[in-house]
Protein backbone atom coordinates (compact mmCIF):
# COMPACT_ATOMS: atom_id res chain seq x y z
CA UNK A 1 0.00 0.00 0.00
CA UNK A 2 0.92 3.75 -0.51
CA UNK A 3 1.12 5.93 2.14
CA UNK A 4 -1.53 7.45 0.84
CA UNK A 5 -3.65 4.39 0.82
CA UNK A 6 -2.35 3.58 4.15
CA UNK A 7 -3.68 7.31 5.30
CA UNK A 8 -7.03 6.25 4.30
CA UNK A 9 -7.41 3.04 6.09
CA UNK A 10 -8.46 3.10 10.16
CA UNK A 11 -8.93 0.28 11.75
CA UNK A 12 -9.92 1.42 15.02
CA UNK A 13 -14.19 2.02 15.66
CA UNK A 14 -13.14 4.99 18.05
CA UNK A 15 -13.40 7.75 15.51
CA UNK A 16 -15.20 10.16 15.96
CA UNK A 17 -17.70 9.37 13.03
CA UNK A 18 -19.92 6.65 13.90
CA UNK A 19 -19.05 3.60 11.52
CA UNK A 20 -22.19 2.74 9.32
CA UNK A 21 -22.46 0.63 7.00
CA UNK A 22 -24.25 1.00 3.56
CA UNK A 23 -27.61 0.55 3.75
CA UNK A 24 -28.20 -3.22 1.73
CA UNK A 25 -25.41 -4.10 3.48
CA UNK A 26 -25.16 -8.15 3.94
CA UNK A 27 -24.72 -9.45 7.40
CA UNK A 28 -23.74 -13.24 7.64
CA UNK A 29 -22.23 -16.27 9.20
CA UNK A 30 -20.55 -19.21 7.14
CA UNK A 31 -20.23 -22.47 8.27
CA UNK A 32 -19.14 -25.97 6.02
CA UNK A 33 -21.15 -28.88 5.36
CA UNK A 34 -18.19 -31.56 7.05
CA UNK A 35 -17.81 -28.90 9.77
CA UNK A 36 -21.40 -29.01 11.21
CA UNK A 37 -23.41 -31.51 10.05
CA UNK A 38 -22.66 -34.84 11.17
CA UNK A 39 -24.89 -37.90 9.71
CA UNK A 40 -22.14 -38.91 7.86
CA UNK A 41 -23.84 -41.95 6.75
CA UNK A 42 -27.25 -40.95 7.05
CA UNK A 43 -30.38 -40.25 4.51
CA UNK A 44 -27.33 -42.17 1.36
CA UNK A 45 -24.49 -40.07 2.01
CA UNK A 46 -21.51 -41.83 1.51
CA UNK A 47 -17.79 -41.23 2.43
CA UNK A 48 -15.48 -37.85 1.06
CA UNK A 49 -11.92 -37.29 1.11
CA UNK A 50 -12.53 -35.84 5.01
CA UNK A 51 -14.09 -38.73 6.46
CA UNK A 52 -11.28 -40.86 5.01
CA UNK A 53 -8.97 -38.59 6.06
CA UNK A 54 -10.29 -38.19 9.68
CA UNK A 55 -10.39 -41.77 10.14
CA UNK A 56 -6.90 -42.01 9.71
CA UNK A 57 -4.96 -42.69 12.66
CA UNK A 58 -2.63 -39.54 13.29
CA UNK A 59 -4.44 -36.91 11.11
CA UNK A 60 -6.65 -35.12 13.63
CA UNK A 61 -6.02 -33.75 16.97
CA UNK A 62 -7.49 -35.57 19.34
CA UNK A 63 -8.78 -38.56 16.83
CA UNK A 64 -11.70 -36.23 16.34
CA UNK A 65 -13.66 -36.44 13.33
CA UNK A 66 -17.09 -35.16 11.48
CA UNK A 67 -19.09 -37.89 12.25
CA UNK A 68 -21.54 -35.96 14.25
CA UNK A 69 -19.72 -32.39 14.67
CA UNK A 70 -22.73 -30.33 15.64
CA UNK A 71 -25.10 -32.27 14.62
CA UNK A 72 -26.67 -29.64 12.48
CA UNK A 73 -28.39 -31.96 10.10
CA UNK A 74 -30.95 -33.02 12.47
CA UNK A 75 -31.09 -29.25 14.36
CA UNK A 76 -30.87 -27.13 11.33
CA UNK A 77 -34.09 -25.63 12.16
CA UNK A 78 -32.85 -24.80 15.90
CA UNK A 79 -29.92 -23.41 14.19
CA UNK A 80 -31.88 -20.93 11.59
CA UNK A 81 -34.12 -19.98 14.74
CA UNK A 82 -30.66 -19.13 16.31
CA UNK A 83 -29.81 -17.00 13.01
CA UNK A 84 -33.25 -15.46 13.12
CA UNK A 85 -32.63 -13.94 16.78
CA UNK A 86 -29.33 -12.46 16.15
CA UNK A 87 -30.74 -10.63 12.91
CA UNK A 88 -28.87 -12.58 10.47
CA UNK A 89 -30.37 -11.14 6.82
CA UNK A 90 -27.91 -13.95 5.40
CA UNK A 91 -26.03 -17.32 5.98
CA UNK A 92 -23.29 -18.91 3.95
CA UNK A 93 -23.42 -22.64 4.17
CA UNK A 94 -21.98 -25.44 1.73
CA UNK A 95 -23.38 -28.12 0.06
CA UNK A 96 -21.74 -31.42 0.74
CA UNK A 97 -21.02 -33.04 -2.27
CA UNK A 98 -21.07 -36.86 -1.32
CA UNK A 99 -24.08 -36.06 0.51
CA UNK A 100 -26.15 -34.96 -2.91
CA UNK A 101 -23.88 -37.14 -5.29
CA UNK A 102 -22.54 -39.64 -3.15
CA UNK A 103 -20.01 -41.39 -5.97
CA UNK A 104 -19.34 -37.56 -7.66
CA UNK A 105 -21.16 -38.44 -10.70
CA UNK A 106 -23.97 -40.06 -12.23
CA UNK A 107 -27.47 -39.85 -10.41
CA UNK A 108 -28.49 -37.40 -7.81
CA UNK A 109 -29.20 -38.63 -4.22
CA UNK A 110 -32.68 -37.28 -4.05
CA UNK A 111 -33.25 -37.23 -0.03
CA UNK A 112 -29.68 -35.16 0.37
CA UNK A 113 -31.01 -32.78 -1.92
CA UNK A 114 -34.03 -32.52 0.07
CA UNK A 115 -32.29 -31.53 3.28
CA UNK A 116 -30.70 -28.34 0.95
CA UNK A 117 -34.22 -27.39 0.06
CA UNK A 118 -35.57 -27.92 3.63
CA UNK A 119 -32.48 -25.72 4.99
CA UNK A 120 -33.39 -23.02 2.25
CA UNK A 121 -36.86 -23.01 2.97
CA UNK A 122 -36.10 -22.29 6.06
CA UNK A 123 -33.90 -19.33 5.94
CA UNK A 124 -35.82 -17.56 3.05
CA UNK A 125 -38.58 -18.26 5.79
CA UNK A 126 -36.91 -16.22 8.20
CA UNK A 127 -35.66 -13.62 5.78
CA UNK A 128 -32.34 -15.05 5.95
CA UNK A 129 -31.13 -14.73 2.30
CA UNK A 130 -28.85 -17.97 1.19
CA UNK A 131 -25.55 -18.49 0.49
CA UNK A 132 -24.57 -21.94 -0.71
CA UNK A 133 -20.56 -22.58 -1.68
CA UNK A 134 -20.66 -25.57 -3.71
CA UNK A 135 -17.22 -26.87 -2.56
CA UNK A 136 -15.69 -26.52 0.48
CA UNK A 137 -13.00 -29.28 0.40
CA UNK A 138 -15.49 -32.34 0.98
CA UNK A 139 -14.38 -34.30 -2.49
CA UNK A 140 -16.51 -37.76 -2.71
CA UNK A 141 -14.02 -40.62 -2.18
CA UNK A 142 -14.58 -42.06 -5.57
CA UNK A 143 -13.18 -38.73 -7.32
CA UNK A 144 -10.13 -38.94 -4.84
CA UNK A 145 -9.36 -42.91 -6.51
CA UNK A 146 -9.58 -42.37 -9.23
CA UNK A 147 -7.45 -39.35 -9.62
CA UNK A 148 -8.74 -36.62 -7.55
CA UNK A 149 -8.23 -32.67 -8.28
CA UNK A 150 -4.62 -33.15 -9.82
CA UNK A 151 -6.36 -35.09 -12.23
CA UNK A 152 -8.06 -33.37 -14.73
CA UNK A 153 -11.50 -35.10 -14.90
CA UNK A 154 -12.61 -33.86 -11.51
CA UNK A 155 -12.92 -30.16 -12.88
CA UNK A 156 -15.79 -32.04 -15.59
CA UNK A 157 -17.25 -33.77 -12.49
CA UNK A 158 -17.85 -30.78 -10.19
CA UNK A 159 -18.86 -28.90 -13.51
CA UNK A 160 -21.55 -32.05 -13.46
CA UNK A 161 -22.22 -31.41 -9.90
CA UNK A 162 -22.90 -27.86 -10.05
CA UNK A 163 -25.66 -28.50 -13.06
CA UNK A 164 -27.51 -30.99 -10.57
CA UNK A 165 -27.48 -28.42 -7.33
CA UNK A 166 -28.81 -25.57 -9.22
CA UNK A 167 -30.91 -27.80 -11.10
CA UNK A 168 -32.77 -28.42 -7.40
CA UNK A 169 -31.96 -25.35 -5.83
CA UNK A 170 -32.18 -22.77 -8.15
CA UNK A 171 -35.75 -22.11 -7.79
CA UNK A 172 -34.96 -20.47 -4.77
CA UNK A 173 -31.52 -20.16 -5.03
CA UNK A 174 -29.80 -17.36 -7.21
CA UNK A 175 -26.60 -16.57 -5.45
CA UNK A 176 -23.80 -19.17 -5.51
CA UNK A 177 -20.21 -19.76 -4.44
CA UNK A 178 -18.17 -21.72 -6.20
CA UNK A 179 -14.72 -22.76 -4.42
CA UNK A 180 -13.97 -21.80 -0.82
CA UNK A 181 -9.84 -21.24 -0.42
CA UNK A 182 -9.11 -23.90 -3.49
CA UNK A 183 -5.42 -22.74 -2.17
CA UNK A 184 -6.06 -25.03 1.17
CA UNK A 185 -7.38 -27.85 -1.18
CA UNK A 186 -4.23 -27.86 -3.48
CA UNK A 187 -1.46 -27.17 -1.05
CA UNK A 188 -2.86 -28.62 2.13
CA UNK A 189 -4.35 -31.18 0.60
CA UNK A 190 -2.26 -32.44 -2.11
CA UNK A 191 1.60 -30.18 -0.85
CA UNK A 192 1.58 -30.59 3.33
CA UNK A 193 -0.93 -33.22 3.35
CA UNK A 194 -2.20 -31.33 6.46
CA UNK A 195 -5.51 -31.66 5.02
CA UNK A 196 -7.25 -34.23 3.15
CA UNK A 197 -6.61 -36.21 1.37
CA UNK A 198 -3.50 -35.91 2.74
CA UNK A 199 -1.41 -36.45 -0.16
CA UNK A 200 2.42 -34.70 -0.17
CA UNK A 201 3.79 -33.48 -3.44
CA UNK A 202 4.15 -30.59 -5.20
CA UNK A 203 3.70 -30.94 -8.66
CA UNK A 204 0.12 -32.38 -7.68
CA UNK A 205 -0.32 -29.35 -5.68
CA UNK A 206 0.10 -27.40 -8.45
CA UNK A 207 -1.64 -29.31 -11.11
CA UNK A 208 -4.66 -29.69 -8.27
CA UNK A 209 -4.34 -25.62 -8.18
CA UNK A 210 -5.13 -25.70 -12.02
CA UNK A 211 -7.71 -27.91 -12.04
CA UNK A 212 -9.57 -26.19 -9.16
CA UNK A 213 -9.82 -22.94 -11.00
CA UNK A 214 -10.66 -25.04 -14.00
CA UNK A 215 -13.35 -26.72 -12.22
CA UNK A 216 -14.71 -23.19 -10.82
CA UNK A 217 -14.77 -21.55 -14.09
CA UNK A 218 -16.92 -24.61 -16.00
CA UNK A 219 -19.35 -24.65 -12.87
CA UNK A 220 -19.62 -21.20 -13.19
CA UNK A 221 -20.72 -21.27 -16.57
CA UNK A 222 -23.00 -24.23 -15.96
CA UNK A 223 -24.63 -22.22 -13.35
CA UNK A 224 -25.40 -19.13 -16.08
CA UNK A 225 -26.11 -21.70 -18.71
CA UNK A 226 -29.15 -23.00 -16.53
CA UNK A 227 -30.20 -19.22 -15.08
CA UNK A 228 -28.67 -16.28 -17.00
CA UNK A 229 -29.12 -14.18 -13.83
CA UNK A 230 -27.43 -16.32 -11.54
CA UNK A 231 -24.58 -14.57 -9.35
CA UNK A 232 -21.75 -16.11 -8.93
CA UNK A 233 -18.27 -15.71 -7.77
CA UNK A 234 -15.33 -17.91 -5.75
CA UNK A 235 -14.12 -17.30 -2.74
CA UNK A 236 -10.53 -17.24 -1.88
CA UNK A 237 -8.36 -16.72 1.43
CA UNK A 238 -5.99 -14.05 0.47
CA UNK A 239 -3.32 -12.55 3.05
CA UNK A 240 -1.37 -9.58 3.34
CA UNK A 241 2.31 -10.06 3.00
CA UNK A 242 4.94 -8.07 4.41
CA UNK A 243 9.05 -8.55 4.18
CA UNK A 244 10.13 -8.55 7.80
CA UNK A 245 12.96 -6.09 6.96
CA UNK A 246 14.30 -3.66 3.95
CA UNK A 247 16.75 -6.46 2.48
CA UNK A 248 16.19 -7.00 -1.55
CA UNK A 249 15.99 -10.61 -0.28
CA UNK A 250 13.31 -10.52 1.98
CA UNK A 251 11.32 -8.31 -0.78
CA UNK A 252 11.84 -11.31 -2.86
CA UNK A 253 10.58 -13.80 -0.38
CA UNK A 254 7.77 -11.42 0.15
CA UNK A 255 7.08 -11.96 -3.77
CA UNK A 256 7.41 -15.27 -3.94
CA UNK A 257 4.91 -15.74 -0.91
CA UNK A 258 2.36 -13.72 -2.53
CA UNK A 259 2.57 -15.43 -5.74
CA UNK A 260 2.32 -18.64 -3.91
CA UNK A 261 -0.88 -17.89 -2.10
CA UNK A 262 -2.44 -15.05 -3.72
CA UNK A 263 -1.38 -14.37 -7.26
CA UNK A 264 -1.84 -17.78 -8.41
CA UNK A 265 -5.32 -17.76 -8.08
CA UNK A 266 -6.09 -14.22 -8.93
CA UNK A 267 -4.05 -14.00 -11.82
CA UNK A 268 -5.78 -17.15 -13.77
CA UNK A 269 -9.42 -16.07 -12.04
CA UNK A 270 -9.51 -12.66 -12.61
CA UNK A 271 -6.96 -11.93 -15.29
CA UNK A 272 -6.47 -15.32 -17.29
CA UNK A 273 -3.38 -15.75 -17.25
CA UNK A 274 -0.68 -17.23 -14.44
CA UNK A 275 1.49 -14.84 -13.25
CA UNK A 276 4.83 -15.15 -15.22
CA UNK A 277 7.16 -15.09 -12.02
CA UNK A 278 5.06 -17.88 -10.34
CA UNK A 279 5.35 -19.84 -13.11
CA UNK A 280 9.66 -19.17 -13.16
CA UNK A 281 9.43 -19.81 -10.22
CA UNK A 282 8.15 -23.16 -9.83
CA UNK A 283 9.85 -24.38 -13.10
CA UNK A 284 11.83 -27.28 -11.49
CA UNK A 285 8.42 -28.85 -10.35
CA UNK A 286 6.33 -28.26 -13.53
CA UNK A 287 6.56 -26.96 -16.86
CA UNK A 288 2.77 -26.32 -16.63
CA UNK A 289 1.80 -28.96 -19.14
CA UNK A 290 -0.93 -29.71 -17.38
CA UNK A 291 -2.58 -26.42 -18.69
CA UNK A 292 -4.62 -27.06 -22.54
CA UNK A 293 -5.62 -24.15 -24.87
CA UNK A 294 -8.75 -22.55 -23.55
CA UNK A 295 -7.94 -23.29 -19.82
CA UNK A 296 -7.71 -19.84 -18.82
CA UNK A 297 -10.31 -18.62 -20.38
CA UNK A 298 -12.78 -20.99 -18.55
CA UNK A 299 -10.74 -19.73 -15.06
CA UNK A 300 -11.76 -16.54 -15.99
CA UNK A 301 -14.77 -16.58 -16.78
CA UNK A 302 -16.84 -13.63 -15.77
CA UNK A 303 -18.53 -13.57 -12.83
CA UNK A 304 -20.26 -11.48 -10.71
CA UNK A 305 -18.51 -11.11 -7.28
CA UNK A 306 -15.48 -11.65 -5.64
CA UNK A 307 -15.37 -13.01 -2.14
CA UNK A 308 -12.28 -12.80 0.40
CA UNK A 309 -11.73 -14.59 3.31
CA UNK A 310 -9.54 -13.16 5.56
CA UNK A 311 -7.83 -14.17 8.82
CA UNK A 312 -4.23 -12.72 9.45
CA UNK A 313 -0.92 -11.87 7.50
CA UNK A 314 2.41 -13.60 6.72
CA UNK A 315 5.48 -11.67 7.47
CA UNK A 316 8.52 -13.42 5.73
CA UNK A 317 12.31 -13.15 5.01
CA UNK A 318 15.24 -14.81 3.30
CA UNK A 319 15.99 -17.73 4.84
CA UNK A 320 18.83 -17.80 7.53
CA UNK A 321 19.18 -19.82 10.70
CA UNK A 322 15.79 -19.19 12.15
CA UNK A 323 15.08 -19.00 15.47
CA UNK A 324 11.26 -19.13 14.67
CA UNK A 325 8.93 -19.84 11.89
CA UNK A 326 5.23 -20.91 11.64
CA UNK A 327 3.51 -23.22 9.84
CA UNK A 328 2.45 -22.71 6.43
CA UNK A 329 -1.75 -21.92 7.04
CA UNK A 330 -0.41 -20.23 10.14
CA UNK A 331 -2.39 -23.36 12.49
CA UNK A 332 0.48 -21.58 15.03
CA UNK A 333 2.45 -24.87 15.78
CA UNK A 334 5.83 -23.12 16.25
CA UNK A 335 8.82 -25.08 14.18
CA UNK A 336 12.17 -23.88 15.58
CA UNK A 337 14.38 -23.20 12.85
CA UNK A 338 15.96 -26.66 12.30
CA UNK A 339 13.04 -28.73 11.79
CA UNK A 340 11.26 -25.82 9.95
CA UNK A 341 13.30 -26.89 6.48
CA UNK A 342 12.17 -30.38 7.12
CA UNK A 343 8.64 -30.04 8.38
CA UNK A 344 5.27 -30.65 6.23
CA UNK A 345 4.84 -26.64 6.36
CA UNK A 346 7.86 -26.32 3.53
CA UNK A 347 5.93 -28.81 1.41
CA UNK A 348 2.83 -26.50 1.48
CA UNK A 349 4.70 -24.16 -0.55
CA UNK A 350 6.49 -25.62 -3.37
CA UNK A 351 9.44 -23.90 -4.62
CA UNK A 352 9.88 -21.77 -1.76
CA UNK A 353 12.19 -23.48 0.39
CA UNK A 354 14.30 -20.36 0.26
CA UNK A 355 12.04 -18.49 2.23
CA UNK A 356 11.45 -17.78 6.04
CA UNK A 357 8.00 -16.83 7.84
CA UNK A 358 8.77 -14.62 10.56
CA UNK A 359 6.34 -14.96 14.17
CA UNK A 360 4.25 -12.16 14.77
CA UNK A 361 5.13 -9.45 17.26
CA UNK A 362 1.45 -8.23 18.02
CA UNK A 363 -1.37 -10.55 19.55
CA UNK A 364 -2.00 -14.06 18.23
CA UNK A 365 -5.49 -16.03 17.94
CA UNK A 366 -5.63 -19.21 19.68
CA UNK A 367 -4.41 -20.57 15.91
CA UNK A 368 -1.09 -18.67 16.69
CA UNK A 369 -2.52 -16.61 13.63
CA UNK A 370 -1.04 -12.81 13.57
CA UNK A 371 -4.60 -10.53 14.58
CA UNK A 372 -3.74 -7.50 12.01
CA UNK A 373 -6.99 -5.96 11.02
CA UNK A 374 -5.15 -3.44 8.62
CA UNK A 375 -4.33 -6.49 6.49
CA UNK A 376 -7.99 -7.16 5.53
CA UNK A 377 -8.55 -3.37 4.54
CA UNK A 378 -5.42 -3.93 2.62
CA UNK A 379 -6.31 -7.06 0.49
CA UNK A 380 -9.76 -5.22 -0.45
CA UNK A 381 -8.23 -2.43 -1.75
CA UNK A 382 -5.66 -4.16 -3.15
CA UNK A 383 -8.43 -6.85 -5.44
CA UNK A 384 -10.31 -3.73 -5.84
CA UNK A 385 -7.26 -1.27 -7.32
CA UNK A 386 -5.53 -3.84 -8.92
CA UNK A 387 -7.64 -6.56 -10.00
CA UNK A 388 -11.68 -5.77 -10.33
CA UNK A 389 -14.42 -3.74 -10.35
CA UNK A 390 -16.73 -6.19 -9.20
CA UNK A 391 -18.90 -6.17 -5.68
CA UNK A 392 -16.76 -7.77 -2.75
CA UNK A 393 -17.55 -9.95 0.17
CA UNK A 394 -15.80 -10.92 2.80
CA UNK A 395 -17.23 -14.19 2.81
CA UNK A 396 -15.31 -15.71 5.84
CA UNK A 397 -13.29 -13.68 9.38
CA UNK A 398 -12.83 -14.37 12.31
CA UNK A 399 -11.14 -15.69 15.30
CA UNK A 400 -10.41 -19.01 17.53
CA UNK A 401 -9.41 -18.23 21.03
CA UNK A 402 -9.63 -20.03 24.22
CA UNK A 403 -13.28 -19.20 25.33
CA UNK A 404 -13.95 -20.00 28.79
CA UNK A 405 -17.17 -20.76 30.37
CA UNK A 406 -18.28 -18.94 33.76
CA UNK A 407 -19.78 -20.59 36.21
CA UNK A 408 -23.40 -19.47 35.14
CA UNK A 409 -22.80 -20.28 31.60
CA UNK A 410 -22.17 -17.48 30.03
CA UNK A 411 -19.20 -17.19 27.06
CA UNK A 412 -17.58 -13.64 28.06
CA UNK A 413 -15.31 -13.38 24.61
CA UNK A 414 -13.85 -10.06 24.34
CA UNK A 415 -10.93 -10.78 22.68
CA UNK A 416 -12.93 -12.29 20.10
CA UNK A 417 -15.26 -8.58 19.77
CA UNK A 418 -12.16 -7.01 19.97
CA UNK A 419 -10.93 -8.62 16.27
CA UNK A 420 -14.34 -8.59 14.96
CA UNK A 421 -14.06 -5.03 15.99
CA UNK A 422 -11.26 -4.45 14.54
CA UNK A 423 -12.33 -6.21 11.05
CA UNK A 424 -15.09 -4.32 10.57
CA UNK A 425 -13.62 -0.91 11.01
CA UNK A 426 -11.16 -1.97 8.59
CA UNK A 427 -14.24 -3.00 6.52
CA UNK A 428 -15.59 0.48 6.76
CA UNK A 429 -12.76 2.13 5.95
CA UNK A 430 -11.71 0.42 2.41
CA UNK A 431 -15.50 1.02 2.06
CA UNK A 432 -14.70 4.58 2.34
CA UNK A 433 -11.64 4.13 0.61
CA UNK A 434 -13.65 2.82 -2.38
CA UNK A 435 -13.90 -0.53 -2.41
CA UNK A 436 -17.22 -1.79 -3.48
CA UNK A 437 -17.81 -4.31 -0.52
CA UNK A 438 -21.06 -5.44 0.06
CA UNK A 439 -21.24 -8.14 3.02
CA UNK A 440 -19.54 -9.49 5.90
CA UNK A 441 -19.80 -13.14 7.21
CA UNK A 442 -18.10 -13.96 10.40
CA UNK A 443 -16.83 -17.15 10.76
CA UNK A 444 -18.37 -19.39 12.41
CA UNK A 445 -21.84 -19.18 13.86
CA UNK A 446 -21.08 -21.93 15.73
CA UNK A 447 -18.10 -23.68 17.37
CA UNK A 448 -17.11 -26.88 14.86
CA UNK A 449 -14.94 -29.27 13.58
CA UNK A 450 -11.93 -27.25 12.51
CA UNK A 451 -10.13 -29.85 10.31
CA UNK A 452 -6.80 -30.84 11.32
CA UNK A 453 -6.99 -29.39 15.23
CA UNK A 454 -10.68 -31.21 15.31
CA UNK A 455 -12.65 -29.59 17.72
CA UNK A 456 -9.78 -27.73 20.29
CA UNK A 457 -10.32 -24.58 18.46
CA UNK A 458 -13.23 -22.69 18.69
CA UNK A 459 -14.23 -20.30 15.77
CA UNK A 460 -17.83 -19.74 17.05
CA UNK A 461 -20.27 -16.65 17.64
CA UNK A 462 -22.41 -19.67 19.60
CA UNK A 463 -21.02 -22.07 22.07
CA UNK A 464 -21.48 -25.64 21.46
CA UNK A 465 -21.25 -28.18 24.21
CA UNK A 466 -20.41 -31.16 21.86
CA UNK A 467 -21.49 -33.48 24.56
CA UNK A 468 -25.21 -32.26 25.09
CA UNK A 469 -25.22 -30.13 21.47
CA UNK A 470 -26.17 -27.75 23.66
CA UNK A 471 -25.84 -24.37 22.05
CA UNK A 472 -25.32 -21.16 23.87
CA UNK A 473 -24.65 -17.62 22.69
CA UNK A 474 -21.30 -16.26 23.81
CA UNK A 475 -20.85 -11.90 24.09
CA UNK A 476 -19.56 -12.00 20.80
CA UNK A 477 -22.72 -13.58 19.53
CA UNK A 478 -24.54 -9.88 21.33
CA UNK A 479 -22.31 -7.74 20.36
CA UNK A 480 -22.42 -9.00 16.65
CA UNK A 481 -26.54 -8.70 16.71
CA UNK A 482 -26.30 -5.02 18.24
CA UNK A 483 -23.82 -4.15 14.87
CA UNK A 484 -26.39 -5.84 12.66
CA UNK A 485 -29.58 -4.05 14.07
CA UNK A 486 -27.15 -0.52 14.11
CA UNK A 487 -25.72 -1.68 10.37
CA UNK A 488 -23.14 -0.35 11.96
CA UNK A 489 -19.93 -0.61 14.80
CA UNK A 490 -20.68 1.06 18.18
CA UNK A 491 -19.21 4.75 18.47
C1 LIG B 1 -11.05 -21.21 6.45
C2 LIG B 1 -11.98 -22.30 6.09
O1 LIG B 1 -12.76 -21.99 4.99
C3 LIG B 1 -12.84 -22.78 7.25
O2 LIG B 1 -13.35 -24.02 6.89
C4 LIG B 1 -12.01 -22.82 8.51
O3 LIG B 1 -12.68 -23.41 9.57
C5 LIG B 1 -11.62 -21.41 8.87
N1 LIG B 1 -10.84 -20.85 7.78
C6 LIG B 1 -10.80 -21.29 10.15
O4 LIG B 1 -9.60 -21.93 9.99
Amino acid sequence: MTAEQQANVSTTSADAEPLTFPAGFRWGTATAAYQVEGAVAEDGRRPSIWDTFAHTPGKITGADTGDVACDHYRRFSDDVRLMAELGLNSYRFSVSWPRVQPDGAGAANQAGLDFYRRLVDELLENEIEPWPTLYHWDLPQPLEDAGGWPDRETAERFADYAALVQQALGDRVPRWTTLNEPWCSAFLGYGSGEHAPGRRDGRSAVQAAHHLMLGHGMAAQALRAADPAADVGITLNLYAIAAAGPHPEDADAARRIDGLANRIFLDPILRGEYPADVVEDLRDLTGFEHVHDGDLAATATPLTYMGVNYYSRYVVAAPRPASTAVSPDGDGRRLDGEHAAASSFQLAWPGSEHVRFVDAEGPVTAMGWEVHPEGLAETLLRVHREYTPLPLYVMENGAAFPDVVDGDGSIDDTDRIGYLDGHLAACRSAIQAGVPLRGYFAWSLLDNFEWAHGYSKRFGLVHVDFATQRRTPKASARWYADVIRRNGLPG
